[in-house]
């Protein structure tokens, strides 16, 4: 028989509410697994008869037999026919095996992460909202989605495709996906892709990653923007990339600083179309001046091409890529703006020499992109719905623009200045009166309003005060509540 503490130890691990959801015969099985592992049952030890035991616990001689069956399959138990169950002999294992002691759990419980590990959780990630609320940034209007039309599109293509969707799919890509996606950057985008050069992801944020790791090594020099796209710096730290920032103005990054920088580096990050977060356009002189860099410096330009299908005066400049000759532009795609960022898919328009190795890398990190979604967004965008799409969304961002800038100019005047942007889906303002960038950010959170503040994303200290407004995702109304509250919030930082 089993002495009493131990027999309330099993019973203490029928009866724990946290067990519940485990049968019966596995409670009293870890229970005993327990007993053993801890040497409060030794080796050679008898177990209790089942018939006996199961009428200690008040449970049948089935389930005792059933966790004696599975204690015996793992080896924790010798059962003789005819003599009974006795703990098993487990030889120097058993013997070594300890209990944990306090300090040993407080030492385990430690991450005792990689550098390059550290590197990335203290970094903090990129977090993204699961509400939005106004004005968080970047974030487009999910709710005017055709959700039907969408899910219509899906039932079709896996009422074609069938279980054949369900089997792994081509780490590239999907081919039509591919097609579609080349289709639209060379005639929205002015690029030089093909479906052999497209490798679909699940995002930029991937497409930064692989490209960090794939391009450069730790230590070597990649210049970025001066401010730049936090998720892009993450990404470059994390890889233990050295980021040299190069300062912006109204033309786009500096070039000429990177022309005439005598270390150089391996690599440029780049938003040109619309700059993040200032809005900037990249100069055509600047483009060319970059891509000859980076031709005679055997160098990589990573274009991030977030959201330039929201341009609201006339068509956007065309990408980089495109004007590229030379090969050295891995141009950054994404859905997550133009269609939803649940999808999770992003795109890379590669030069020919990167395709293998970029796709055998993507393997490595998840495989490949989900198909379903794959098949249901290449029916999208081959039925024109992706264009359709993005020109009544266009429309709806460009009037939530106006309203904002207008709404900030008559209810935080003195406060705040609008920096109108020519696309996208936030609007840089500047912080006029005394009131310090992260007081008004902090301000603005204690009553429900997120705002981005600019400095965080300089990496020098020289940044004009300021913060990033969201309007696409939210409606007139929305945006009206909203000002009316951060007005109400950034005078009384003034008051105090
Ligand atoms: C400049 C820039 N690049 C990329 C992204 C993220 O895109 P994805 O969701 O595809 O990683 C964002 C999102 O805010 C962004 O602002």
């Amino acid at each position: 028989m089993f002495r009493h503490s131990q027999l309330e130890t099993v019973q203490a691990w029928l009866a724990h509410p946290a067990h519940a959801a485990m049968p019966l015969h596995a409670r009293i099985q870890r229970a005993i697994r327990q007993l053993i592992l801890d040497g409060a049952l030794g080796p050679g030890k008898p177990l209790p008869a089942t018939r006996g035991l199961a009428q200690s616990l008040g449970v049948s001689r089935d389930t005792v037999e059933a966790a004696y069956a599975q204690l015996h399959a793992e080896g924790f138990i010798d059962r003789r026919v005819g003599s009974g169950s006795f703990v098993a002999r487990m030889g120097e294992f058993t013997a070594g095996y300890r209990r944990p002691t306090r300090e040993a759990l407080r030492r385990n419980q430690a991450p005792n992460l990689s550098r390059r590990g550290n590197a990335m959780f203290h970094s903090g990630g990129v977090r993204e909202m699961l509400q939005p609320r106004p004005f968080a940034h970047g974030v487009p209007e999910t709710r005017a989605f055709p959700l039907q039309l969408w899910e219509r599109l899906e039932r079709q293509v896996l009422r074609e495709a069938g279980t054949q969707a369900l089997h792994h799919g081509d780490p590239q890509g999907l081919e039509a996906l591919r097609h579609a996606i080349a289709d639209y950057v060379n005639l929205q985008r002015g690029a030089r892709a093909t479906a052999e050069r497209v490798l679909v992801l699940t995002s930029s944020q991937q497409a930064m990653t692989l490209c960090a790791n794939m391009l450069l090594d730790p230590g070597e020099r990649i210049f970025i923007e001066e401010p730049v796209y936090y998720g892009a710096r993450k990404a470059f730290d994390a890889a233990g990339l050295e980021c040299v920032p190069v300062d912006v103005d109204r033309q786009g990054i500096m070039a000429q600083k990177i022309i005439d920088d005598p270390t150089g580096a391996k690599a440029v990050f780049l938003t040109p179309s619309h700059q993040f977060p200032t809005g900037a356009t990249l100069a055509l002189d600047r483009r060319l001046a970059l891509i000859d860099w980076a031709s005679r410096h055997h160098a990589w330009i990573i274009e991030d091409d977030y959201d330039s299908e929201f341009h609201y005066a006339g068509k956007p400049t065309a990408c980089v890529q495109g004007l590229d000759a030379h090969d050295r532009t891995i141009y950054i795609g994404t859905f997550t703006k133009s269609l939803f960022p649940g999808l999770r898919i992003g795109y890379v328009v590669l030069p020919p020499q990167l395709v293998k190795p970029m796709t055998v890398a993507r393997t490595l990190l998840d495989g490949h992109t989900a198909s379903i979604a794959q098949l249901t967004l290449a029916r999208f965008m081959e039925g024109g719905h992706f264009g359709a799409h993005i020109r009544t969304m266009r429309g709806i961002y460009a009037e939530r623009l106006e309203i904002l800038a207008g709404l900030v100019r008559r209810h935080l005047s003195g406060l705040v200045e609008p920096q109108v942007p020519i696309g996208g889906l936030q609007m840089p303002c500047l912080l006029t009166g005394d009131i310090p960038e992260q007081e008004a950010v902090l301000a603005a959170r204690r009553v429900g309003i997120e705002m981005l503040g600019l400095s965080s994303l300089h990496a020098t200290g020289k940044a004009q005060a300021g913060f990033l407004m969201g309007f696409a995702a939210y409606t007139p109304e929305e945006l009206e509540a909203a000002v009316l509250k951060l007005a109400g919030a950034l005078k009384a930082v003034r008051r105090s």
